[in-house]
């Protein structure tokens, strides 16, 4: 077993940078493969922590080689930030970090269009990050976007800028910008430059890794309940966050991948709008809130809170045929009298066990609940299962049975160390 993938279970925030964190030690390669800086993935390290956006979190251990694949969009001038504030905190990333030459370009005028869309009073807003995710992706489908190579080269550079001006019709009017095409290509071409030592054909890289039995690490974005495909659609982000995303986001074969680890929270959470069956708008909410620190990484936004939903967790397994779960953030539910967990939806009054497709059936299903007795010990110390309190492991096992897939790995705090493996 070698080339391993971690995916969230959820909408995302499933807490999967601390999961790749404790995997990277056994990986030669972590690679991220897509989203933007949509994603915020946190790590504690020794007390220090680390909020990732684009670089894989990987980059924290000196010896492993990070990848970001061709699958993602990338803001250029959020990359030469970030690089800056990693190398400033002693972190290198000479010839060990590599940006595919394939990868898509997030523009300015990608971040004005996703403002206008989403503030517009005539248009449905998703409660995207406003990190310029959609716009992007939507332009690499219309083959009018740009990939990182065309960062170096004045004169192409402009006028693909000026096509993708063009092609926006009068949506642009207003942008700042609109007749300054040549700051803007100035600017690029600057923030290109630096990237540049970075950028390379990461597709023959990997394949070169897989020749010499490296072992590969891929670091899935947002959850399966956020996929463009399988989501909660509209409410999703504008990629493949299940399974099926590694091959097209990293241009590798589905029969390279080993292992597909699962990682879902202890509870649910949603940040944005959309359907969220399980949603807590109480007290109870309010305690995972704050207990969870349920704020976004990215945003700040307060996280919507809710009970773990087994019929959801059911189809993202199946989506990613999960080998195992991890379950992340069993720390965060110490203290409550009771927790409970959806089994089943029932939609006009009749009992359903699927996830349904259409958001409109979602937001009008009621949750069928179990309920179990909680626990009040703190949990963050605990290293083996058996030293969990009786009422958590049953709630551990519960989640096991409903899903019909071990939990093999449990985070009970933010450390590397807070992990126990079964
Ligand atoms: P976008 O990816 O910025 O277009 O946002 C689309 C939806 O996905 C919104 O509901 C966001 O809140 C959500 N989203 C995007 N990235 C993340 C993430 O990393 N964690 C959780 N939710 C996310």
């Amino acid at each position: 077993m070698s080339n391993t993938v971690v995916l969230g279970c959820m909408f995302g925030d499933e807490a999967k940078a601390k999961i790749v964190d404790v995997m990277a030690k056994d990986s030669d390669v972590v690679v991220r493969f897509q989203g933007g800086c949509n994603a915020g993935h946190t790590i504690l390290l020794n007390g220090e922590k680390f909020i990732f956006h684009l670089v894989p979190s990987g980059i924290i251990y000196p010896d492993k080689i990070c990848i970001m694949a061709n699958g993602l969009v990338i803001d250029p001038y959020e990359l030469v930030a970030e690089i800056e504030n990693l190398k400033k905190r002693g972190i290198n990333m000479d010839n060990r970090l590599f940006i595919s030459d394939q990868a898509q370009v997030t523009l300015p005028l990608h971040h004005y269009l996703e403002t206008m869309h989403e503030q517009s009073k005539n248009t449905i807003s998703i409660g995207t990050t406003k990190k310029g995710i959609g716009p992007t992706y939507a332009d690499k489908s219309a083959r009018i976007g740009i990939r990182m190579p065309e960062l170096f080269d004045k004169q192409i550079l402009k006028k693909r800028i000026a096509n993708i001006i063009h092609s926006k019709g009068n949506l642009l009017d207003k942008w700042e910008f609109r007749n300054n095409v040549d700051e803007v290509t100035s600017e690029l071409l600057a923030v290109g430059k630096m990237l540049k030592p970075y950028i390379t054909n990461t597709v023959y890289l990997l394949h070169n890794f897989l020749d010499q039995g490296k072992k590969l690490l891929f670091e899935g974005a947002q959850g399966a309940l956020l996929d463009v495909d399988f989501g909660t659609y509209p409410y999703v982000t504008s990629s493949n966050t299940t399974v099926g995303g590694v091959c097209t986001g990293a241009g590798i074969s589905p029969r390279r991948i080993d292992k597909v680890i699962g990682v879902m929270k202890s509870y649910f959470t949603r940040v944005g709008k959309g359907p969220f069956p399980t949603e807590l708008k109480d007290e109870i909410g309010d305690f995972i809130r704050k207990r969870g620190n349920e704020y976004g990484s990215t945003t700040g936004r307060p996280r919507r809170c809710g009970w773990f939903d087994a019929v959801a967790t059911r189809y993202t397994a199946m989506l990613n045929d999960i080998d195992f779960i991890a379950l992340t953030l069993l720390d965060v539910l110490s203290g409550l009298d009771e927790v409970k967990i959806c089994t089943s939806y029932k939609l006009n009054g009749d009992e359903i066990d699927y996830f349904p497709s259409f958001y409109h059936q979602l937001e009008q299903v009621k949750p069928d609940y179990i309920e179990l007795p909680g626990w009040k010990e703190d949990i963050s110390a605990v290293r083996k299962f058996e030293d969990l309190p009786e009422n958590a492991k049953k709630y551990v096992n519960t989640i096991e049975e409903l899903l019909g897939i071990g939990v093999s790995i449990i985070s009970v705090g933010p450390e590397r160390a807070d992990t126990i493996m079964r």
